[in-house]
């Protein structure tokens, strides 16, 4: 399904951004499959390194598994949500010549460049999301069986209810302008 089913409200991407908040009161109503795909592809478009793409995204359906991945983060109850997405770094997809502590930072700013796009497709499509960062990554990497390190989780579904915009410092306090 294409994108054209939706408002130019729904799809302003200043307006998409406002409006995504976290969320961990989830609808247990599954995701369609097309939005899960776009979701997906949406993730594909994130700038990487090099275009490397230094990440592997883990679609976790199974719910025995979503229930270990519960506890490994620290009990947080909500990575038992509709779509449970668990973003990997992998730098040794990045072919760049740099020693290996800079792909790995590389590799890092993909896998969280990847979810940060993933959550305002989400959003677009009128679901919400909440990213995991509390992750014990030993053991999340035994539960989903791979060698790739997790950078996060994002947990994604219907929210139970609308959220406001959520008070943020002021501008101010974080720009720098030099010169
Ligand atoms: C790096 C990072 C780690 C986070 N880890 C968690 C987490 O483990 N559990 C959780 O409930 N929320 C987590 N969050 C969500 C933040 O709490 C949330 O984004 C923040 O409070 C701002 O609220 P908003 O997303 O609604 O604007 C994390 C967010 C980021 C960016």
């Amino acid at each position: 399904m294409a994108l054209s089913c939706f408002s130019s409200k729904d799809t302003d991407i200043f307006d998409v951004m406002s409006r995504r908040r976290s969320t961990r009161k989830f609808d247990p109503k599954p995701i369609e499959e097309w939005k899960t795909e776009k979701i997906l592809a949406t993730a594909d478009t994130a700038p990487t390194a090099g275009n490397f793409q230094g990440f592997e995204i883990f679609h976790v359906k199974d719910e025995k598994i979503k229930e270990k991945l519960v506890k490994a983060v620290n009990n947080q109850p909500y990575v038992n949500s509709s779509l449970v997405l668990v973003y990997c770094k992998n730098p040794s997809r990045v072919k760049l010549d740099f020693p290996a502590t800079t792909l790995k930072k590389f590799a890092i700013q993909d896998a969280t460049l990847a979810a940060a796009y993933s959550q305002l497709a989400a959003t677009v499509l009128s679901l919400s999301s909440i990213w995991i960062g509390m992750i014990n990554e030993k053991k999340v990497v035994q539960i989903i069986g791979t060698k790739l390190v997790p950078s996060s989780i994002l947990c994604i579904g219907y929210p139970t209810q609308q959220k406001l915009s959520k008070p943020r410092k002021n501008l101010a306090e974080l720009i720098h302008v030099l010169g």
